[in-house]
């Protein structure tokens, strides 16, 4: 690969989901991959840029004249510029084991901090990959192992005390303590908030039936699993992202699924009509069977019933009717609330012992000069480590420009960017053929692009968000 007048010998393949880097792109002497936008320093392998966190390998290489020599594997190296500056907080206590605490976790002792790591997650399970348990996981496709972020000695070799199953209920920012549920206190000198979302419940009748399932965890996907066994149909509730890649999964498995949602196209708030019509027909094509303009009124044993009267038989139902972030901690805490946790663009919080990464976090987005929260993995996992950095001293701005994909069946739908309102969608190729960039246009401006088997669009857009230009 080549950055200006040097070359570089690397993987072939992003340490992610083996994204093909030769047809990503090079900036500023880093290779982006095409798929998840993960950047890799080339001279060091390491992964500066979520959503990949191991580096990659790099070899020795010689110029002379007009051939390029590969010599020996080089040793995997973290900027050590960065290194340094380790111990500013000696205690670090990270509430979830979600992306947003785990990356801040890995990248505190990437950045060689000596303190104590203390994460605390009311989660069973260690740190997982939360976006495939809608897709490949769920689709019986992915084996177990690809879940975890790290194997279970990761947190013992690296001196992370991570705590499972305990439920913390309270900070006490005089303190600087958090309590957890049935009594104790683990003492911080800085406090990261990932406490991360929770799935939207239905209002309506018996929707705590057993067969009736939510999607955040792993158990939750693994009950799912459990509930396909001798399942012949089932129902989906809510055309959102997780629904509708719930469908897909589901369909895989050779279900018959049923879509139900008040919405008149899937996705049309957040990508519009054109994605939401092509989204639709994909998932027709695949055999699912909307019921749009429509709600689930009652659940009776496998029975639901719509409002518009129709009744529907199925042997369990997932309900994907969106998420809220779990704020309750720092309500309680008394920290600076917007619709979510707000954070000044360090992240950190109005406390200045504590920061806030994730879903719940509320930050200045210099690209569209407001103050946002998203919910994307990569958006969390990139805040976790611009936390940490921070936690460190190393004042970081976080500046990334959001990014989300979404996988349905075999076709992925990148997004850079965020648009919440638009008045144009220009769009460049054709999205019936899964060939196409979408550009959300407010008074002339481009806010955000989503594109289908487009990479290098998308990956060149964010660079011009990045860098303040036309995408
Ligand atoms: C099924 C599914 C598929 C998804 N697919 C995609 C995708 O394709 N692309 C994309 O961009 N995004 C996707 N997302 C969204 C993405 O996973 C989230 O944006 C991301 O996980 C947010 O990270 P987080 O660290 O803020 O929260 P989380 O990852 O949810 O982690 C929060 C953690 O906090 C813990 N916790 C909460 N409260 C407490 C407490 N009081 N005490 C102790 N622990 C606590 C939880 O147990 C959890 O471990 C998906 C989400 C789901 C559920
Ligand atoms: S495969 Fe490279 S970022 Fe996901």
């Amino acid at each position: 690969m080549r950055s200006g007048t040097d070359v570089f010998a690397v993987s072939a393949h992003c340490s992610h989901y083996h994204g093909p880097l030769a047809d990503g792109v090079v900036v500023d002497g880093g290779v982006r991959c095409p798929w998840h936008h993960a950047c890799f320093d080339l001279r060091t392998g390491e992964a500066v840029r979520a959503p990949a966190l191991s580096p990659i390998d790099c070899w020795e290489v010689e110029q002379r004249g007009d051939r390029i020599y590969v010599k020996s594997k080089r040793k995997a190296a973290v900027s050590k510029a960065k290194s340094a500056a380790a111990n500013a907080a000696s205690r670090i206590v990270i509430v979830g084991g979600g992306a947003a605490g785990f990356a801040a976790a890995e990248m505190l002792r990437r950045r060689n901090f000596g303190g104590s790591i203390v994460m605390v997650s009311n989660d069973g399970a260690a740190p997982i990959d939360r976006p495939n348990l809608s897709k490949d996981y769920l689709a019986g496709s992915a084996p177990e192992d690809w879940m975890p972020l790290r194997p279970d000695n990761f947190y013992a070799e690296n001196d992370i005390d991570l705590r499972l199953n305990v439920e913390v209920t309270g900070i006490d920012a005089a303190k600087r303590t958090v309590t957890i549920a049935g009594g104790g206190t683990i003492p911080y000198d800085r406090l990261l908030l990932a406490t991360g979302a929770e799935p939207v419940r239905l209002p309506i009748p018996s929707a705590d039936l057993p067969s009736v399932h939510t999607l955040r965890s792993l158990a939750d996907s693994r009950a799912i699993i459990a509930a396909t066994n001798e399942a012949h149909r089932a129902l989906v509730v809510g055309a959102s992202f997780i629904g509708l890649e719930v469908a897909a999964a589901l369909r895989t498995r050779g279900l018959q699924v049923h879509v139900v949602a008040p919405e008149s196209r899937p996705m049309e708030r957040v990508l519009g009509p054109q994605l939401g019509d092509f989204v639709r027909a994909l998932h027709e094509d695949h055999g699912v069977v909307f019921h749009l303009d429509d709600t689930v009124t009652a659940f009776e044993g496998h029975r639901a019933t719509f409002k518009s009267g129709t009744k529907l038989d199925a042997d369990f139902v997932v309900v994907g009717v969106g998420v809220r972030p779990r704020l309750t901690l720092a309500e309680k805490a008394g920290l600076k609330m917007d619709r979510g946790v707000s954070v000044d663009e360090s992240l950190r919080t109005s406390d200045p012992s504590i920061y806030a990464a994730g879903d719940i976090a509320r930050w200045p987005d210099p690209h569209s000069k407001a103050n946002i929260r998203v919910e994307h993995w990569v958006v969390a996992e990139r805040q976790g480590q611009t936390a940490a950095h921070n936690m460190l001293g190393l004042d970081q701005r976080f500046d990334a420009v959001p990014f989300f994909w979404s996988q349905n069946y075999d076709v992925p739908i990148n997004y850079v960017g965020h648009a919440e309102q638009w008045d144009e969608i220009a769009i460049d190729g054709d999205v019936a053929q899964k060939d196409c960039v979408l550009r959300y246009k407010s008074q002339g401006r481009v806010l955000a692009v989503a594109s289908i088997y487009r990479d290098v669009d998308s990956l060149k857009a964010e660079l011009a968000f990045e860098q303040g230009r036309e995408p």
